[in-house]
């Protein structure tokens, strides 16, 4: 199977290997990956997702090849097309990171082995998994019980958060500047998921209303890679959606997550990732966990 989009995996789907991932993390040993080649081709930088997945690549008896931004042209050194039909021939499974959605949807047309969206401009479903066992593991509640609000940009790892924890019955606030939220296709997407799972979303522009009665209070860089341009106007844009102290302490159940790199001073203020409501260095940690357990099943589901 590829997994492109959050939702190309079944709420079950998603409950197993966040399940897996937990017997990962206390030391589950299994080489299902012995003699199998993971391709990684990165268009943009790493640290967690890269790190993760050669860490996780290494725990099943893989060989990780990574490729790097300068190495790939993907569509300009070489056609998409034939970088994927050969990469079928000699690999087993492909994790793509790239700035257009479209370039890893057009690999995978051509491509005969499961291929892995490792973020592209549109999702970011390797992070909602981790996302989604750091809060099983924070919180010990069902997933259907969970509100996360989000603050700031309606970006990659808010769209696939969003569909992930409503497509297990949870609650997903967002909170961004406006013109900066989710566009109609998503929010119809949202709409149809709601009504299937019976998960609730919602839309504020306040982030004080909004942080209230959460379980998770989420936020992530204002200007996403391949956005740095636009910056300077977004600061002024986004400047009442910090995440600081004086918000965390609305909602002080709340445990607060972050899928770095953060920008103190922008997105949230100084030292928020050492406060007591912080889980954001578990949630790195658990990139790990999930990629193995992703990793584990990806010829199963
Ligand atoms: N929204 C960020 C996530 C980085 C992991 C970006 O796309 O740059």
């Amino acid at each position: 199977m590829n997994l492109l989009n959050i939702t190309d995996l079944k709420p079950k789907q998603i409950r197993k290997i966040i399940e897996k991932s937990l017997d990962f993390k206390k030391g589950f040993k299994t080489e299902s990956l012995k003699g199998k080649n993971v391709v990684l081709l990165f268009e943009k930088p790493s640290l967690r997702t890269k790190l993760g997945f050669f860490k996780a690549i290494n725990i099943l008896g893989g060989l990780p090849i990574y490729f790097g931004p300068e190495e790939i042209g993907m569509g300009k050194r070489e056609p998409i097309k034939d970088i994927s039909k050969v990469v079928s021939r000699m690999a087993d499974i492909a994790i793509l990171r790239t700035y257009s959605h479209s370039t890893i949807e057009e690999f995978s047309n051509y491509s005969n082995i499961p291929v892995i969206n490792a973020l592209s401009d549109l999702e970011h479903p390797c992070q909602a998994l981790g996302d989604l066992l750091t809060i099983y593991e924070a919180t010990s509640l069902d997933f259907k019980d969970i509100k996360i609000t989000f603050i700031g940009d309606g970006n990659n790892v808010a769209r696939s958060l969003s569909h992930a924890i409503l497509s297990l019955g949870g609650e997903f606030i967002i909170c961004t500047p406006e013109g900066y939220g989710f566009d109609e296709t998503h929010i119809t997407k949202i709409k149809q998921l709601e009504n299937k799972y019976g998960g609730k979303f919602h839309i504020e522009s306040s982030p004080e209303e909004s942080v209230k009665n959460s379980n998770i209070i989420y936020t992530d860089v204002w200007a996403s890679m391949g956005q740095e341009k636009e910056i300077a106007e977004r600061k002024i844009i986004f400047k009442n959606f910090q995440v600081n102290e004086k918000l965390l302490s609305l909602s002080q159940e709340a445990l607060f997550m972050h899928d770095l790199p953060a920008h103190p001073g922008e997105e949230i203020s100084e030292n928020l990732l050492e406060h007591p409501q912080s889980i954001v260095f578990e949630q790195a940690e658990n990139r790990v966990w999930s990629q193995v357990s992703l990793l584990n099943q990806i010829f199963l589901i």
